[in-house]
């Protein structure tokens, strides 16, 4: 029952299936198809080259493809100009690119304003900015189905407001934000927009002239591309303002002993060794998804997800965390700890996450010690919720 036509294309799967693991955490971190394992291996075998420094042949092999890669995110998110992507390690990095190279923007009792659900990424670099320079940090509240209420919104973002940090999609309660209205809300106070999409990149693509943020920041590795590298969007005017934050190699016109002159974005946010096999294998990764047939992928998840839902539902004791629309579902079992569960699940070879998922305010808002999540990738399939399933029940036999 719902096979997934692409699970072939990811040899992990196969491994996995051979040691009896089931992989249910894609939202943590994606397994990558051969067409990605392809093009990092053909980098490091033709000769690996650091790039826009070198004028031989590996250099300037390696700079092209690297180029291309921008190219290609930038195509694919749709920004006007590929000088308009940053290469960072992650979407931590970028958040936190953002949280130093705009500071100086802040005044003392200036206000950011982030939700109840952010991850740890877009959490701890507002929340140390602030105590950097005396701001407040609003928290914009939930309504039950776990979507930032734009009521609250409306009275948490005023005047004071110079920077709204929200997720697209949240990595515990798996629904889509109510973006326009929050960003709407943000540019009417002349406030700098910061979208966190390291769980809303994966599902469909974002037109990023469309959405209108200011930044967006998301991570390869859970679009099944390589770990080591993530992509931070700027509108022009918004990467203008941004500071330089890390300094080193290829980000300056010229350096002298007591001064320097800076590259703009993307070099001057570049400064280093980037991760140069992963950011080629990005452009790869982008290449496989592209000629993907887009509505199949997102009619088989929805399947999956309708799957997920109504047999965790249809499990006594069961409490789904919100209500969520897509990729992954959270929950807590009655009378059962997390952790009991998670070790049994563990035991019979289903990989999920348990515990807190970087998100321990939110939790602590839920009233909850932690939950099980279950997350899908386009690679699953109905037997793997069967396998899940059987685990669950399992469990919760030995439990009670
Ligand atoms: C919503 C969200 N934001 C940010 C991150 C951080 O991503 P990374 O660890 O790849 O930098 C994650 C990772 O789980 C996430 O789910």
């Amino acid at each position: 029952m719902l096979p997934s036509p692409w699970r072939s294309d990811f040899p992990a799967l196969s491994a996995l299936d051979a040691e009896g693991q089931t992989y249910l955490d894609s939202a943590a971190t994606a397994q990558k198809p051969q067409a990605v394992l392809d093009a990092l291996l053909g980098y490091y075998a033709s000769g690996a080259a650091n790039v826009h420094r070198a004028q031989h042949l590996p250099g300037e092999r390696a700079t092209r493809a690297f180029e291309d890669s921008r190219t290609r995110v930038a195509h694919w998110l749709n920004a006007a100009n590929p000088a308009q992507i940053i290469f960072t390690r992650g979407a931590t990095e970028a958040i936190n690119l953002l949280a130093y190279g705009l500071e100086h923007l802040f005044q003392p009792g200036d206000e950011i304003v982030i939700s109840a659900l952010e991850h740890h990424a877009n959490l701890l670099p507002w929340q140390q900015l602030a105590l950097r320079r005396q701001l407040k940090l609003q928290v914009l509240p939930l309504d039950d189905r776990g979507e930032i209420d734009p009521g609250p919104a409306r009275e948490l973002i005023g005047p004071r407001t110079r920077l709204l940090a929200v997720s697209q999609l949240s990595n515990v309660l798996g629904r889509w934000q109510p973006l326009a209205e929050l960003l709407a809300l943000a540019r009417t106070q002349g406030a700098i927009t910061v979208v966190d999409g390291a769980q809303g990149a994966v599902h469909g693509r974002h037109d990023m002239q469309a959405l209108g943020c200011d930044f967006y920041a998301f991570s390869s590795h859970k679009l099944y591309g390589p770990d080591g590298v993530g992509v931070l969007y700027g509108r022009g005017e918004a990467l203008a303002r941004l500071r330089h934050w890390q300094f080193g190699g290829e980000m300056v016109h010229s350096a002298h002993y007591q001064h320097a002159d800076f590259h703009g974005a993307p070099l001057g946010f570049e400064a280093g060794t980037p991760a140069i096999a992963s950011v080629i294998a990005l452009g790869a990764t982008l290449d496989y998804l592209g000629n993907l047939d887009s509505a199949a992928v997102a009619g088989h998840e929805a399947a999956l997800h309708a799957k997920l839902l109504a047999g965790l539902k249809a499990r006594e004791g069961v409490r789904l965390l919100g209500e969520p629309q897509l990729a992954l579902a959270s929950f807590t079992v009655d009378g059962v700890h997390n952790a009991d569960l998670s070790h049994l699940l563990t035991e019979q070879g289903i990989a999920v996450r348990a515990g807190h998922h970087c998100a321990m305010p939110l939790m602590q808002t839920l009233g909850l010690a932690g939950s099980i999540r279950v997350s899908l990738g386009l690679y699953n399939d109905g037997d793997d919720l069967e396998r899940f399933f059987g685990a669950l029940d399992n469990a919760l036999e030995l439990l009670r």
